[in-house]
């Protein structure tokens, strides 16, 4: 393949149809009103010179390069800023338009390098190419002592620098970081001859507000912003379209290679998700994929003391095989099973799920999305019949009010929060749900009209309130819940209980009444209102009842069926929506079909060659449970670190060290293979052959662009062990794999590799009406018919604070880092978060004598842990925020084992800690109480989590 080069029409293009009629040089071409001369000229295949003009910003009209003749107008006006009107005619290259380029050119000329000669974007200066094509032959002007060429390059960030004397101040890189990121970290100061680009109050970049998204370097016309890997190698020669392994948002970029290496990634103009845009995950951190720590032979011990011992893949293969043969035939197929992740592709999950159902014998099969989204799948379903958002994320332009609940978008799904911020700036309403004052509340041109401040816990108290508020004011949309919902009188008069109003809720929630009231009614009396929301709504003892909350707000407000509204999960990891479309739940089969539907059941096992279990098999946390009870005994853990990311580390390391056999394919030794007998070498994202599913339902191609470095893919890893236990999988390739997947999942009815390289991605559902997908969801009726109201009783979680915990510890991640690290903190991300630190608010520090960049020990009921104090007014008092990126801090020793009614997720989001301070010196060794105290503590956990319901 060679380099992608993806044309700038110069301009934004326009909506509507093509009703203008142009002729440009002799060429006629229609195209929408509003669309400027150079984007119907670059249209009409006619490239017309340009610097400041590029087709992700408007229009600026600075550099007059542009300049065209039009007939029957005087003067010669700048095609990027002049709307063509209809029948007008355009002379692009007249002796005079020439002319002027040309000297406008010379003046650039005169203060610039000349071995300026690969720009930003890798592909050659563009001033160098222009001087070409406007004619230039001289530089009469210049003086040497009064030019810029010895201004001193800013090197201070990581991943790119910024050379002045090589800038012609054509603000291009200020205006995408104001008009494509939204962070206004750029200005253009002083004047005249003495303007410059300056990072915040003329700061080197890495100390500005910058947060290294690259949107300025990909838009700099010259090499004044360049990356760091194209200054040392040099440019690419091939690209290869493939989509980020990060988060949710499911960035499609361009791999740019010279030969197998990767030099860049640059964001594809064509992704649906991003359209051309990125964050510096995606962007910047991808060296983890060729890091020294990258294990790339398989390894077997026989105990968990015993060094690990480098092995062929057939060994590793066999041993496995033979273990977990050996287990079933012991102890029977329920005491083994298998993990997939929410990192590895929709081919890979399927095959692993396939593989512990037809060749493990069992139901026993678990994702990690079990400790994030699982809620969000059994919310949706239950009340809109599908376990997906609603929305594409285009759908946010059309939005009036924007809810966000237990988010933080701007570190944590920071392409999307870049479009959000682009439709509030708009003037779109802002309201915020969450115990953090996060960025969103208040950021250059952005303030929301509301911020809830909710204590942690109290989700659905607010979203009762809120729902209290529409139904007893008269703000209900009766016409649509009429014809669309049922169970909706039960609810109503449920929801109009006076204790779910807002003053009886305030002394629970901390939201003041009338503050909560007016959110509500923003949100119930816009045309178009949204809600979009995170793990803080998902990681709680009422994960599911939030989910349904907010879809019976949504529904009792009309606002699901069209663009602009919605319920929406901000997934976490790149492929959560995919590894649950997958069929990695123990009681649903891939579409979410239970498992004790026997025609779903007849389906699989006709195809497969195997019977199907008909009853769900274990969850993770009883998996581990079991193992502590010698009743489980061999696990596949597929990209998953438990051992970091799952609450109450100890319990989660007791019950590995219970087993038999543990069996982890990752990319690194994590913190879970301490506890493993098999290690079997992941590929990166950079190896694998795929696809995921952001949180549009969007499938987006993964492409390979090097073999792997193990020698084998993890897909054949599992076919292997799957056919030395006995049963045979037959694919030549992964396309084959994603052909079986939509021949058994109706969602997927169509889907093929063919097809998502014609179309570019293909969002679910995807089937005989709607053959390219599905944008917007529930248009003319839900999925399960009709709209289901459940009533959301609030039950306060039974993690309470008390004299000995009296602080409520909430965790999150930032933007630099992902989940448990183990990707970015092998890249230069480190630089912005070399460890996790404890956000306290100041007057809770003071009260313990603490101040800030402290050391503070963190405890709860479980666990406890030393880290560095932050004093934050972002947090308020009474609660404190830490992130879990970094292994030796252990977050979760602390975090407990109470989790949601419905699913098992995780509570990471609310728990009861003391904080106190601790030796100067870093005490890196983290603990937590005996095991024997946890088990009686996770016990009465148990019985409260039980009797919850919704
Ligand atoms: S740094 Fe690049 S994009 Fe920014 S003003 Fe200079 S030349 Fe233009
Ligand atoms: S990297 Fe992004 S945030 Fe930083 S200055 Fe450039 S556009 Fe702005
Ligand atoms: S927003 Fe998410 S998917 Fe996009 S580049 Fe960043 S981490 Fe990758
Ligand atoms: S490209 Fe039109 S004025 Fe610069």
């Amino acid at each position: 393949m060679t380099l992608i080069r993806e044309q700038d029409f110069g301009t934004k293009a326009r909506p509507g149809p093509a009703t203008v009629r142009v002729r440009v040089d002799g060429r006629d071409v229609e195209v929408a009103e509003g669309t400027s001369i150079m984007r119907a000229a670059a249209t009409a295949g006619v490239e017309i010179p340009k610097l400041c003009a590029t087709d992700s910003l408007d229009a600026f009209g600075s550099c007059r390069l542009c300049l065209v003749e039009v007939d029957g107008r005087r003067g010669t006006p700048a095609s990027c800023t002049t709307p063509c009107t209809d029948g007008m005619s355009v002379k692009t290259q007249t002796d005079k338009v020439q002319r002027l380029r040309a000297g406008v050119m010379e003046l650039y000329f005169s203060d610039h390098p000349q071995d300026c000669l690969t720009g930003g974007n890798g592909h050659g200066c563009e001033l160098h190419d222009l001087a070409d094509t406007v004619g230039l032959v001289d530089v009469r002007y210049g003086q040497p002592e009064t030019h810029h060429q010895d201004a001193a390059k800013d090197i201070s960030n990581p991943y790119f620098a910024f050379d002045p004397a090589k800038c012609i101040v054509c603000s291009r890189c200020v205006r995408a970081c104001d008009e494509v990121q939204g962070t206004f970290a750029l200005t253009i100061a002083g004047r005249g001859f003495d303007s410059h680009v300056s990072a915040g109050q003329d700061q080197p970049f890495l100390e500005s507000e910058c947060v290294s998204c690259g949107a300025c370097v990909q838009a700099c016309p010259t090499d004044a912003l360049q990356e760091k890997t194209l200054i040392q190698l040099g440019p690419p020669n091939r690209s290869v379209l493939t989509t980020c392994a990060y988060c949710g948002v499911g960035c499609s970029f361009k791999a740019e290679m010279q030969g197998d290496m990767v030099v860049n990634m640059v964001p594809y103009k064509d992704g649906g998700a991003n359209e051309g845009h990125s964050c510096v995950k995606g962007r910047f951190a991808w060296g983890y994929a060729s890091h020294k720590d990258r294990v790339t032979r398989p390894m077997v011990r026989e105990t968990i003391e015993d060094p690990w011992r480098e092995v062929s893949w057939d060994e590793a293969i066999a041993y496995t095989a033979t273990r977990f043969q050996e287990i079933a035939a012991q102890y029977g197929a329920g005491a083994i099973g298998g993990i997939t992740s929410s990192r590895c592709t929709n081919e890979e999950v399927y095959l692993v799920q396939k593989m512990v159902r037809a060749a493990f014998g069992t139901n026993n099969v678990d994702t990690c999305a079990r400790v994030c989204h699982s809620p969000t799948g059994y919310g949706l379903k239950t009340t809109f019949g599908t376990s997906a958002g609603t929305q594409d994320f285009a759908s946010v332009a059309k939005a009036d009010v924007i809810v966000v609940i237990g988010a933080n978008p701007t570190d944590g799904h920071p392409v999307f929060a870049s479009r959000m911020k682009r439709r509030l700036r708009e003037g779109a309403r802002l309201i915020v749900i969450d115990p953090r004052r996060i960025d969103l509340v208040r950021s250059p041109h952005i303030e929301a009209s509301h911020h809830l401040q909710l204590l942690p816990g109290t989700n659905v108290a607010v979203i009762n309130a809120m729902a209290h508020v529409v139904v007893t004011e008269g703000l209900m949309d009766q016409a649509f819940v009429d014809e669309r919902c049922e169970d909706v009188a039960e609810w109503a008069a449920f929801i109009a209980l006076p204790e779910n109003s807002p003053e009886a809720m305030e002394p629970i929630t901390g939201v003041p009444a009338g503050e909560l009231r007016a959110a509500a009614r923003l949100y119930a009396t816009a045309p178009n209102a949204a809600i979009y929301y995170g793990l803080g709504v998902t990681e709680h003892s009422q994960g599911s009842t939030m989910v349904m909350g907010m879809a019976n707000l949504a529904m009792a407000t009309g606002n699901i069926g069209r663009e602009g509204v919605g319920v929406n999960p901000l997934r976490g990891q790149n492929n959560v929506q995919g590894a649950c479309d997958m069929g990695s739940f123990p009681h649903e089969l891939s579409g979410y079909r239970h498992v004790s539907d026997p025609t779903v059941r007849e389906l699989f096992a006709d195809l497969w060659g195997a019977p199907i279990h008909p009853e769900p098999g274990l969850r993770i946390p009883n998996m581990l449970s079991s193992a502590i009870d010698g009743t489980f005994r061999g696990i596949y853990i597929q990209g998953e670190d438990l051992a970091q990311s799952d609450p109450n580390t100890q319990h989660v390391t007791a019950a590995l060290m219970a087993m038999d056999l543990v069996v982890v394919q990752d990319l690194f030794l994590n913190e879970t293979a301490k506890y493993a007998h098999v290690f079997l070498p992941g590929t990166s994202f950079l190896e694998k052959d795929g696809t995921f599913t952001n949180a549009e339902r969007r499938i987006n191609r993964v492409r390979p662009v090097m073999k792997p470095v193990t020698g084998k893919q993890e897909w054949e890893v599992v076919v292997e062990i799957s056919a030395a236990m006995g049963y045979h999988m037959a694919y030549a390739n992964e396309s084959e794999i994603m052909d079986e997947i939509a021949a058994l999942t109706p969602t997927f009815a169509g889907v093929s590799f063919k097809k998502l390289d014609e179309l570019g991605s293909i969002q679910w559902p995807c089937n005989e009406a709607a053959p390219n997908g599905t944008r917007t969801m529930h248009v003319d009726g839900f999925v399960r018919g009709k709209g289901h109201f459940v009533e959301t009783a609030y039950v306060p979680t039974d993690e309470r604070t008390n004299r000995k915990f009296p602080l409520l510890l909430t965790t999150g991640r930032i933007l630099s880092q992902y989940n448990v690290g183990a990707q970015t903190r092998r890249t230069k991300n480190n630089t912005w978060h070399p460890e996790d630190v404890l956000d306290i608010h100041p007057s809770d520090a003071e009260m313990r004598g603490i101040h800030d960049g402290d050391w503070v020990s963190l405890a709860s009921r479980v666990g406890e842990t030393t880290l560095k104090a932050k004093l934050s007014e972002r947090m308020p008092p009474g609660v404190v925020y830490t992130t879990f990126h970094h292994p030796v801090t252990g977050a979760n020793v602390v975090t407990t084992e109470y989790s949601d009614w419905a699913t098992n997720c995780p509570e990471y989001k609310v728990t009861a800690v003391q904080v106190t301070p601790a030796p100067k010196t870093k005490p890196l060794i983290m603990h937590q109480v005996p095991l024997e105290s946890t088990l009686v503590e996770m016990g009465s956990a148990s019985a409260g989590v039980a009797g919850r319901r919704a």
